[in-house]
């Protein structure tokens, strides 16, 4: 049941503030820190935190401080192939947080400096890392060469496709299953989706074009999955509605769900019941600041599945 991560690492420097600044308008933060974020190691905490046996493929700049690695390795990440990258520096995220809100400007750093691909087969070789994984999970804070290749490679490669961009056909094709959040949805789709069913629609049209499956998020309203059946025009799916809960900090919400929902896959979870999980682990993460500190592990998963409400078949 093991997870490999590849993606980003980013230093988040996250201010309150008590509205979202307009553009042009300046405003004062009711305070601000810095934690350890990125895509890709808050998939890998919320994977490891769901009870994965979780392995990570990231760089980070040679100014990356001995808290980046004491954190991830106290998770239980294996962090054999995360490596520094010299003269650049570890991403950075600036995050701004408004209640429930927020938004988020990204210098990629040394998420944006790898490797050949011949020097990456090199190094995976060395461990197996990926040849053996049950799934491997990737996000687009990395160069879409990096992500292709570890399509290419995986077994079962989930894509967490944000921040959004247009993606070559080849790479869909291998997208099992594709995550993707409303406005993430209308990159392809066109439109952003209003209703549960209106993201359907779209999703299974992806389906139709060739995705194997699709996961998309609906922030408080949930999520809907659809996926490839064998037979003519066939796509199976549902809408899964989420638990009300009070948002403290949505920040990487999305990425606890997708953690979970990779760790649930591995073990060879359903996809209708993984999203039933990955919804849990989403509800609880937007209930406290910050974060890694905020995914829940495999046993608080466990006690909030109860209150996730039962998915309706679409
Ligand atoms: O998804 C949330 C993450 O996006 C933050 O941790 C930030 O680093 C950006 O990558
Ligand atoms: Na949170």
């Amino acid at each position: 049941m093991s997870v490999v991560v590849i993606g980003s690492v980013n230093r988040d420097v996250v201010s309150e503030v008590a509205r979202l600044p307009a553009p042009g308008e300046t405003v004062l933060a009711l305070g601000s820190r810095t934690n350890l974020g990125g895509k890709g190691s808050n998939q890998a905490v919320a994977a490891v935190r769901a009870g994965g046996r979780v392995e990570f493929i990231a760089r980070v700049g040679a100014d990356a401080d001995p808290g980046l690695w004491k954190s991830l390795l106290e998770y239980g990440i294996g962090l054999a192939a995360v490596r520094e990258v010299p003269d650049t520096r570890t991403g950075t995220a600036y995050i701004t947080v408004a209640g429930g809100e927020n938004q988020i400007v990204v210098d990629p750093g040394a998420n944006f400096r790898w490797e050949t691909d011949h020097q990456l087969d090199a190094l995976v070789a060395e461990t197996d890392l990926i040849g053996t994984a049950q799934v491997v999970v990737a996000q687009l804070e990395v160069p879409l060469r990096v992500v292709h290749w570890a399509a290419a490679r995986a077994r079962r490669f989930i894509l967490n496709a944000a921040p959004a961009t247009q993606l070559p056909d080849d790479l869909l094709r291998r997208c099992d299953p594709l995550i993707v959040n409303e406005s993430e949805l209308a990159a392809f789709g066109g439109v952003v989706p209003h209703t549960p069913e209106k993201a359907f629609e779209q999703a299974r049209a992806l389906c139709l074009s060739g995705v194997p499956s699709v996961v998309a998020t609906l922030g408080s309203a949930g999520s809907v999955w659809a996926r490839r059946e064998s037979g003519y025009n066939a796509v199976a799916g549902a809408y899964q509605p989420a638990p009300r809960v009070e948002s403290v900090d949505s920040t990487g919400a999305g990425d606890a769900f997708v953690g979970a929902l990779a760790t649930a896959l591995a073990e060879g979870t359903d996809l209708g019941e993984a999203v039933r999980t990955a919804t849990a682990a989403g509800a609880l993460a937007v209930q406290a600041p910050g974060t890694h500190s905020s995914y829940p592990t495999r046993e608080q998963i466990a006690a909030t599945l109860p209150t996730v409400p039962e998915s309706q078949p679409l």
